[in-house]
This record gives C-alpha cells, structure tokens and sequence, in this order.
C-alpha cells in the first residue's frame, strides 16, 4: 500500500527566494501533487502566498496543485484560485457558514474539492456532504505553521473516514497534513491516508535530497 502513496509535498518549506526552482525540484523528485498553503493571518496566525504567486509556479509543473485555503471568507476567492491554476481547493468547514455552499463553488469553478478538519473536529461534521468530496485533508497539527509535532490522535479520524469511504464506496480521498515524517507516514498509511502532506520531511537537506525523502515517505 505505502507505494501507492499519493506524496504532496508543501511549499511552506521551500526556499521562497527560489520557488519556481523548487517545484520543478520535487517534481523530478517523483512528487505526486504540489500542496500549497494560504494563510490569510486572521483564520490562522501566519500570512503565505495567494493567487499570484500559484498563477506564476504553473508554468513550472504539470502536476497537480493542491491548494489549501486557509482563509475566512473563503467563498470570494476561490473563482481567483481556480483561474490562477489550482487543482484541488481544499477549504475548512470551520471557516465558513455554509461548507455545503462552498464546496458547490469551488466545483463550478472548475476544481476538485476538499475538506479540511481541524483536529478538533470531528469527521462527523463532514456526514452530510462527503458525497460531494474529491479530498478530505485530516489536519494532524494546528494549521497556521510548518515544522510542528504530528498529533498521534489523529490516527482515529483517519480510520474512521477510511472506513466510511471504503463503505460508501466513495472515491475520496484522505489526506493527512501536519508532522508527517517517515515514522508517521507509516502510521497514517495503516490506518488508511491514500495521500501524505510533507513540508519539512520533503525539504530538509535541500535539492540532492528531495528524491530520497519522497521515497522514504513511501517507506523506502
Ligand atoms: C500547516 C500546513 C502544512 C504544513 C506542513 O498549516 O497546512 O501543510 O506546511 O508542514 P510540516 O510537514 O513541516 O508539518
Ligand atoms: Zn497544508
């Protein structure tokens, strides 16, 4: 199963003098989605990148972008984040009023949608609208920073949305983002991720090493 693994590494942890450079690097480095997190420093505590800057990385891969949106309002910006190239728009139920609105707009614009859950929150919160759902995004660290401990709870919740996919017999996927190391991709992956997040796991040592962190995430 561990080869299987969807790798999205995030570009928090990348030189940003050097983006460009660096996404074509985790591309050749095998990569299967580039994630990109927005913080809007307001619905969390730090401030990255917006449509801009995703519209000048598309020419640099082929791959998919797997935009993280955390950001409140959401539903203003998600026309901008389709047309500047995103993929997959993943948004947080916490941060919006009506989730089942936003996930509905994010399709019309174009792209696939996601769910992103807090620790806090339980998968429960998705039982209404996960028919709808290309990704659910388990958060296993509070959004806002990179470089943070992998919350070891988590694992429940990925457990739990597996097996209400695997019995709906939905095309989800589940995602799990926050301290994913080679130790904890190996737990995320038994208890049922299809995909890993990794920012300072990817990145860590710089360009030489890019291939064998991925590889090692796969478990080797
Ligand atoms: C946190 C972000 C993550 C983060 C992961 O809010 O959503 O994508 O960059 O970073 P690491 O892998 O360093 O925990
Ligand atoms: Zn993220």
């Amino acid at each position: 199963m561990a080869q299987n693994a969807l790798i999205a590494p995030s570009i928090l942890s990348a030189d940003f003098a050097r983006l460009g450079d660096e996404v074509r690097a985790i591309d050749a480095a095998g990569a299967d989605w580039i994630h990109i997190d927005v913080m809007d420093g307001h619905y969390v505590p730090n401030l990255t990148i917006g449509p801009a800057v995703i519209k000048a990385l598309r020419p640099h891969t082929k791959k998919p972008f797997d935009v993280h949106l955390m950001i409140q309002p959401i539903d203003p910006f998600i026309e901008a984040f389709a047309e500047a190239g995103a993929d997959i728009i993943t948004a947080h139920p916490e941060a919006g009023p009506h989730f089942h609105r936003t996930v509905q707009a994010i399709k019309a614009a174009g792209a696939k949608a996601g769910a992103a859950l807090n620790p806090s929150t339980p998968e429960t919160v998705l039982d209404h609208v996960i028919e709808e759902l290309d990704v659910v995004l388990v958060m296993s660290v509070n959004p806002g920073f990179g470089g943070q401990s992998f919350i070891t709870g988590q694992l429940r919740k990925i457990e739990a949305l597996r097996t209400l996919i695997d019995a709906m017999e939905l095309p989800t996927l589940v995602e799990v983002d926050g301290g994913v190391n080679a130790e904890t991709a190996r737990q995320c992956l038994d208890a049922g991720a299809h995909a890993l997040v990794a920012g300072t796991a990817v990145f860590k040592g710089g360009p030489d090493h890019y291939a064998s962190n991925i590889a090692a995430l796969r478990g080797g």
